[in-house]
C-alpha cells in the first residue's frame, strides 16, 4: 500500500494519536520523525518498547525503526528540520470551565516557529476549538508556512485499524495547494477526502463526537424507559439498527460513555455554542443524560443487594472506560465506583488491561481516588462480595467459569452495567443476572395462546 510520493514528515507529539500517525505514515512509505519532549519516552519508543495498549502499534514502530522510515527526537524543533508537513498531535485536555486547554499547542508554536523550514505545512490534528487554525496562523506569523486542520478519528483499542481503514478523511485550510499536500499523504488508503476551510474541518470532529455521545445518551435513556415499561433494549436496539439511516453501532447501553474525548468534546462544544450565544440545548440534555447514569448504575446495584449498599462488599469487573485499553481517563467505571463508595460499599476492583503492561499512572490515580482495593485474579473480587458488576466490556468476562465465581460470592447476583454477559450461564451457575433496560423475569415473552 504504498503512496506514490513519500513525503518528510515530522509528528509532534507521542501521545496516543502523534505515535499512531507517526508509525502509520511511515507504514505508508513516509519518512517520519517523531519529536517528544520526554527524553526517557524517546529513549524506550526509539527501542520500540511502546507503553500504550494498541493493538498492532509496537509492530508498525519496530518495523518503521528498522526500514529507517520513522525516529524519535527529544523536543519539537529538532524534529521540524526539513519537513514538508508538520502534524501537531499534542494534547488539549479540558481547561476550565469545559473550554480546551490549548497550552501546549501554544508552547510548541513558539518552540518551533523560527525553525519550520520555508513552504512547509503545519497541520493540525488534536481536537481544538473551531478558529484555533486561524489562530494558529496568527500566533506563527509565518507568511510562508500554511495551517491546515486534518482531526484524526481514532478509537483507542482500535487506532491502528482506523487510521489505515478510515472512513474519510477531512482537510480543511484556507490554502488549496497545503490540503491537498496533505490527503496526498494518505493517497495510499483510498478513502474518500473532504477538502474543506480549516473551520469546519475543526467543526466536523466536534460534530461526530457529539453525534456519537448523543446516540448513547438516547439509547441510555431508552434503556430506562424500556425497563419501566417492559420491553427489551437489545430487541428494540436492534430493530432500530436495521433501519440503514440509524445503523447497528454505538448502540450498546453501557455506564456512560467516558474517555479521553467524548466528555472533553461535549463540553468543549456546549462552552463555544455558549460564547457564540447559541443555546445548544440538545447538546446539554445529552450531558445531563450521561451524568445522572453513573446513579442509575448505582440505584440497579443498591437494588440487587436488599437496598443499601453502605458496608457492603461489592466487587467492580472493569475499570477502564472501555474494553481494549488500559485507559482509565474519565472512566464511567470509576464514576460509578464514585457513587458507589460515597455511599458507603466496600469495593474490590477488577480489569484485566491493568494486568497486562506496567502502569504506573493507573495505579496512581485509582490509588488517589482511594475508592477501591484493586486485585490481579478475577476469584479475588468476587470473594466474599454481595454482588458483581460489569462496567467495562472485556471479552473474557463472558468466558468465566461461573460456577466458581458463585462458590467465592457471598451474594448471588451480577448487575451487568454492559449488557455482556450471558444470563443463561449465569443462571446455570445459580447466579441472577441484572441487565440493563431489560423486560423483568415475570413479564418475558410467553407463547400466543
Ligand atoms: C472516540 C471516537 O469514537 C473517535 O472517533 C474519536 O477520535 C475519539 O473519541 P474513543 O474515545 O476511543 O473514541 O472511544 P469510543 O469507542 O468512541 O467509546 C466512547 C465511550 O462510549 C466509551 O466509554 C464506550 O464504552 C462508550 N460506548 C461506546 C458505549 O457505552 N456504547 C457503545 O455502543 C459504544
Amino acid at each position: 500500500m504504498l503512496t506514490v510520493h513519500s513525503y518528510r514528515v515530522a509528528v509532534i507529539g507521542a501521545g496516543y494519536v502523534g505515535l499512531t500517525t507517526a508509525a502509520c505514515l511511515a507504514s505508508l512509505g513516509h519518512r517520519v520523525t517523531c519529536g517528544e519532549v520526554d527524553a526517557a519516552k524517546v529513549e524506550r519508543l526509539r527501542r520500540a518498547d511502546v507503553r500504550i495498549l494498541e493493538p498492532g502499534l509496537p509492530e508498525l514502530v519496530a518495523e518503521g525503526l528498522a526500514a529507517g522510515r520513522l525516529d524519535f527526537v527529544v523536543g519539537a524543533a529538532a524534529a521540524t528540520a526539513d519537513a514538508e508537513v508538520v502534524f501537531l498531535c499534542v494534547p488539549t485536555p479540558m481547561g476550565e470551565g469545559g473550554t480546551a486547554d490549548l497550552t501546549a499547542v501554544e508552547a510548541v508554536l513558539t518552540e518551533v516557529r523560527d525553525h519550520l523550514p520555508a513552504g512547509c505545512v503545519l497541520v493540525n490534528k488534536s481536537t481544538v476549538p473551531v478558529g484555533t487554525a486561524e489562530r494558529t496562523a496568527a500566533l506563527l506569523g509565518r507568511d510562508d508556512v500554511a495551517v491546515v486542520s486534518n482531526p484524526e478519528f481514532l478509537r483507542e483499542g482500535s487506532g491502528v485499524r482506523d487510521f489505515l481503514n478510515p472512513d474519510r478523511i477531512v482537510v480543511g485550510s484556507r490554502s488549496r495547494a497545503a490540503a491537498e499536500r496533505v490527503s496526498a499523504l494518505y493517497a495510499g488508503l483510498g478513502a474518500p477526502t473532504v477538502l474543506t476551510d480549516a473551520a469546519s474541518a475543526e467543526m466536523v470532529k466536534y460534530a461526530a463526537n457529539c453525534f456519537l455521545a448523543m446516540k448513547l445518551s438516547y439509547v441510555n435513556s431508552l434503556a430506562e424507559l424500556c425497563e419501566r415499561l417492559g420491553a427489551d433494549i437489545g430487541d428494540v436496539t436492534e430493530g432500530m439498527g436495521r433501519d440503514n439511516r440509524i445503523g447497528p453501532s454505538f448502540l450498546d447501553p453501557g455506564p456512560g460513555w467516558g474517555g479521553s474525548c467524548l466528555p472533553k468534546d461535549t463540553n468543549a462544544l456546549m462552552r463555544v455554542a455558549e460564547a457564540a450565544g447559541f443555546d445548544f440545548g440538545i447538546l446539554r440534555s445529552v450531558i445531563a443524560a450521561n451524568d445522572r447514569q453513573a446513579d442509575r448504575v448505582a440505584d440497579k446495584v443498591a437494588e440487587a443487594v436488599g437496598g443499601s449498599v453502605a458496608g457492603v462488599r461489592i466487587g467492580l469487573l472493569g475499570l477502564t472506560f472501555k474494553a481494549g485499553t488500559n485507559d482509565l481517563r474519565d472512566s464511567p467505571a470509576l464514576a460509578v465506583a464514585g457513587v458507589l463508595h460515597a455511599r458507603g460499599a466496600d469495593l474490590v476492583g477488577y480489569d484485566p488491561g491493568l494486568l497486562a503492561l506496567d502502569q504506573p499512572e493507573a495505579h496512581d490515580l485509582l490509588a488517589a481516588a482511594g475508592i477501591l482495593t484493586l486485585v490481579d485474579d478475577v476469584l479475588d473480587v468476587a470473594k466474599d462480595a454481595a454482588a458483581l458488576v460489569v462496567l467495562t466490556e472485556w471479552p473474557e468476562f463472558r468466558g468465566l467459569d461461573w460456577h466458581r465465581v458463585a462458590d467465592a460470592l457471598a451474594g448471588r447476583v451480577v448487575v451487568d452495567g454492559r449488557n455482556h454477559l450471558d444470563p443463561d450461564a449465569l443462571a446455570k451457575a445459580g447466579i441472577a443476572w441484572r441487565g440493563l433496560g431489560h423486560r423483568h423475569a415475570q413479564q418475558s415473552l410467553t407463547a400466543p395462546a
